[in-house]
């Protein structure tokens, strides 16, 4: 990219700040759950009508929205993501414009995805003439229950597309800074929920029950040798086990007992053996404490994987923009995101741009906190950072 689009792209960013963040700050108000975002995937279109736009599909998996910006010249079609959906938390931000859906709360940051990458549609159709190939914006439903991914690619927003990039927000991170990986950057997410069935009967009269209370609790401690004694310890991999449901009286054995966890790995080959282990250790437990257990195990998303050659494009995009001081290597986390199922076929790249307070007095709430709040200096960022790389892989000189 040259000095003078690079010049030019960080002020028409600058120019639009105050729009994104009206943008944003509407969005957060009216927080919308999965597969719901109606409303928020009107206001993209609302943004998107009159840029000029090549194709707007709307409805695409979900509320998704694929719009396509074609440059004056052939080339590779890049595409450019963000997510949607809010939340079922109560916001307990006091920010005059905090959600006005009760039990809803963007406290994930998806509204300034949104924003983002709205504003990156439009830095990019007003510099059209400068690329060569195309540019495909998805903007995606049901990221938080790692669903609308899915959707979309079913309903084609992948075809055609060569290279794949988005952005998270991180609220720990000071805004303007980045953070990016080469390799996995983040890990799978599979879901399980077993039913440990004894016989009930008296609390007093354990000899004519079959008690799922003790089983279960055997079977809570069993599976923390999942990871610790079959795992590498190099090989990181999370059993949690975050739910357990039985009995409704203390002197009653309950007839049966109900847990759900999650696993998270950090490799395909991991993440496949995870459901056999599990069952073993779930059945055989059950088993000797003359229970019956019964798995489901539920698959979400795969471990998301950067491609290299990606992960340097999007590094030379943030270096021209923020300045290479302002990029950290990220470190791996096993939170997941369904953005690596669009990875698992083109290859990509995903990164953490800084949303946190700039000086370290303030402090900041994690994601998914009812207190989550977002600088919102990283508006203009995240729409320039995106821009960028999309003008660094198609851009021509004039
Ligand atoms: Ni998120």
């Amino acid at each position: 990219m040259t000095e003078e689009l690079l010049g030019s792209l960080r002020a028409s960013a600058a120019a639009i700040e105050g729009e994104l963040v009206a943008l944003r700050r509407k969005l957060h108000a009216y927080p919308e759950l999965s597969f719901e975002e109606e409303r928020t995937s009107a206001a993209v279109a609302e943004w998107l009508d009159g840029l000029g736009l090549d194709v707007v599909r709307r409805g695409v998996g979900g509320h998704g929205i694929v719009a396509e910006l074609a440059g004056t010249r052939p080339g590779p079609r890049i595409a450019l993501r963000a997510d949607m959906d809010a939340l079922p938390i109560q916001e307990e931000s006091s920010l005059p414009y905090a959600s006005q859906v009760p039990g809803v709360m963007h406290a994930c940051g998806h509204d300034a995805h949104t924003a983002m990458l709205c504003g990156a549609v439009r830095l990019l159709a007003n510099r059209r003439d400068r690329l060569a190939g195309s540019v495909r914006f998805l903007f995606q439903s049901a990221e938080e229950i790692n669903a609308g991914a899915k959707a979309m690619i079913e309903q084609g927003a992948l075809d055609g597309v060569d290279e794949i990039y988005g952005l998270h927000n991180l609220p720990t991170l000071p805004a303007s800074q980045t953070g990016t990986r080469f390799g996995a950057l983040m890990g799978s997410v599979d879901q399980f929920e077993l039913t440990v069935t004894g016989r009930g009967g008296h609390g007093a009269l354990p000899e004519q029950c079959v008690d799922p209370v003790v089983a279960a609790s055997a079977i809570v401690m069993a599976l923390q040798t999942a990871v610790s004694r079959e795992l590498s310890p190099f090989s990181p991999a999370v059993v949690t086990v975050g739910s357990v449901h039985g009995g409704a009286s203390y002197n009653v054995i309950p007839e049966r007992v109900e847990l759900a966890g999650t696993v998270r790995t950090f490799s395909a080959d991991i993440q496949e053996q995870m459901p056999e282990r599990l069952r073993r250790l779930i059945e055989r437990t059950a088993q000797a404490y003359r229970c019956e257990a019964e798995l489901r195990y539920i698959r979400h998303v795969p471990v998301l994987v950067n491609d290299d050659a990606c992960v340097r494009h999007a590094e030379a995009a943030i270096d021209a923009v923020l300045g290479r001081a302002n990029r950290i290597e990220a470190p791996p986390v096993l939170a997941g995101e369904d953005f690596s199922v669009y990875l698992q076929r083109v290859p990509g790249c995903f990164f953490w741009l800084g949303s946190g307070p700039k000086t370290g007095a303030e402090r900041a709430y994690g994601l998914h906190h009812p207190r989550y709040t977002l600088n919102e200096d990283c508006l203009p960022d995240g729409a320039a950072v995106l821009a960028a790389i999309a003008l660094g892989r198609l851009g021509v000189s004039s």
